[in-house]
């Protein structure tokens, strides 16, 4: 007998409820797709090959799968003519006859988990059953198929919400739609399916009344755990599984070291990695890839996608995505960081700063109200506030380049292409066209010109103009006392 798993994953379903544009098993939840979860699941419980049953939206559904998992075996059923179907659609396209087990699982129960999976394998192949059915107990167990029991408990049918009776109904535990079948009793059984039903459909559920009638054993696996089974037909369904998600995400890392004072606010996807010692303030997402060394404080309301954050460091009320922020470093609070930007150890991205492809040294600080891009800033500069680098000529972008150690002037354009050498200063408000060599001064505001007693002439009668008098008059008679007092 053969040891092998295959398992079939049923995603044909029209999933109208979504009122989508996007396949049903496309949306997301932790930043995954359903689809990619169940894919995931069925991979790390240890199955040999997996073949998804596509009709629907097939062209989306089948590119989203070749692109996460290139070696699952893809079947299109056409019409969807109920799971029984789908079933003889996906065997057909194994072609051979197949062996050992066969794994039947939905493509969208994203809360499912390999764990699941394969405790359901490992009853299956230990109580030597034919089909073992991932039961559950619900408390309101409307639409699903129900398990019947005999009077010794033994399972002997599973019978569908619609084709039941008032005695049906009434049953409790039921059948999750997850299935482990003998191979080769599921290959014979799903031919011999008729449409004899409310729905007019080919129940792969009969398999299990065909299974007890010729004296093969039937057993279920009740899942305490009900979530798991659950599956998604709408948004509000979808919203739910998500903040379950997230609870359960939140917990994890919370139980592996990290502080997160507010789980409901925080955000965590999937494939988000933290390390111990890190602490979420709340109002924070840590979306897509992104991982967080220990030590670190993120937030209050920071949204990161696909950003390494190193050790120590601080991120407060921040955007950012695709960045790497090295350890020690202070961002915020609100910046906004965008594609490319590397902060050096120890540097800082200080409020109402905007960067993307910047390359921002160890140590280097651009602490207030600026835009940088397509720049580098060498260890160590610091960067005046207010200060604006012009990338864009209209046509194409250009890279500015700031040495090390340089401090620039408050309120400077960088008109790129432009570089700021090694320890070089600019002055206040100026506007760099050339490029300043190392330990230069650049200015390029022209001398100030004042204007002795203008707003008394020009702007007489006004708050101003008495203010500048009263200061006058003030000025001239302290003169006066300190002569005389001599
Ligand atoms: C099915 C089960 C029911 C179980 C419930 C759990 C049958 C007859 N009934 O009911 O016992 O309690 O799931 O949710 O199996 N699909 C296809 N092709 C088809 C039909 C369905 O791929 O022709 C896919 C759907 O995309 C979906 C899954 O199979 O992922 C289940 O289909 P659905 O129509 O939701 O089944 P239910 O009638 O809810
Ligand atoms: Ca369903």
């Amino acid at each position: 007998m053969s040891d092998q798993v295959t398992a079939i994953v049923l995603a044909a379903g029209a999933g109208t409820r979504m009122r989508s544009k996007r396949a049903k098993v496309l949306h997301e939840l932790g930043g995954r797709s359903m689809i990619a979860y169940s894919l995931t699941a069925v991979r790390e419980a240890g199955v040999e090959r997996t073949i998804a049953v596509v009709g629907h939206d097939r062209d989306q559904v089948s590119a989203a799968i070749a692109e996460l998992d290139p070696d699952v075996l893809l079947a299109v059923q056409d019409d969807q003519r109920g799971t029984g179907h789908a079933v003889q659609v996906a065997l057909a396209a194994l072609g051979a006859r197949p062996e050992g087990t066969v794994l039947i699982t939905y493509g969208d129960v994203p809360l499912l988990t390999p764990q699941t999976l394969g405790d359901l394998l490992d009853e299956h192949r230990s109580a030597g059953h034919t089909v073992t059915i991932l039961t559950a107990e619900l408390d309101d167990p409307t639409g699903y198929g129900r398990i019947v029991r005999d009077d010794t408990a033994a399972v002997t049918a599973i019978r569908e919400d619609g084709d039941a009776d008032d005695a049906e109904r009434a049953i409790r535990e039921v059948n999750s739609g997850i299935l482990a079948v003998d191979a080769g009793f599921l290959a014979d059984a799903v031919e011999r399916l008729d449409t004899d039903n409310v729905q007019g459909e080919l129940y792969l559920t009969d398999i299990v009344g065909r299974a007890v009638a010729n004296g093969l054993p039937v057993g279920a696996h009740v899942l305490e755990d009900v979530w798991q089974t659950e599956g998604v037909n709408d948004r509000t369904q979808l919203a739910r599984l998500g903040r379950e998600l997230n609870r359960r995400l939140t917990e994890h890392w919370m139980r592996e070291g990290v502080t997160i004072v507010d789980p409901d606010t925080t955000w965590i996807d999937s494939a988000v990695t933290l390390a111990p010692d890190v602490t979420l303030l709340p109002g924070t997402q840590l979306l897509g890839a992104t991982v967080v060394e220990s030590g670190t404080t993120i937030g209050p309301d920071t949204t990161l996608r696909n950003v390494e954050v190193g050790a120590d460091a601080t991120v407060v009320r921040t955007q950012g995505a695709d960045v790497v922020i090295g350890a020690n470093a202070t961002v915020g609070p609100f910046s906004y960081l965008r594609t490319g930007t590397e902060l050096g150890e120890a540097g800082k991205i200080g409020a109402f700063v905007e960067t993307k492809n910047a390359q921002i040294g160890a140590g280097a600080k651009v602490p207030h109200l600026s835009y940088i891009g397509d720049a580098e800033v060498g260890e160590g500069s610091n960067i005046g506030a207010g200060t604006i680098v012009a990338n864009y000529d209209g046509v194409e972008k250009h890279r500015t380049v700031v040495g090390k150690e340089a401090r620039t002037g408050s309120n400077n354009v960088f008109v790129a292409p432009v570089s700021i050498g090694d320890g070089a200063y600019t002055g206040g408000g100026t506007v760099v066209r050339e490029d300043v060599p190392p330990g230069a001064l650049a200015t390029s505001a022209g001398p100030q010109r004042t204007m002795e007693g203008w707003v008394q002439q020009k702007r007489a009668g006004t708050p101003a103009a008495e203010a500048a008098q009263d200061s006058t008059t003030e000025a001239a008679s302290n003169a006066e006392e300190d002569e005389s007092g001599e």
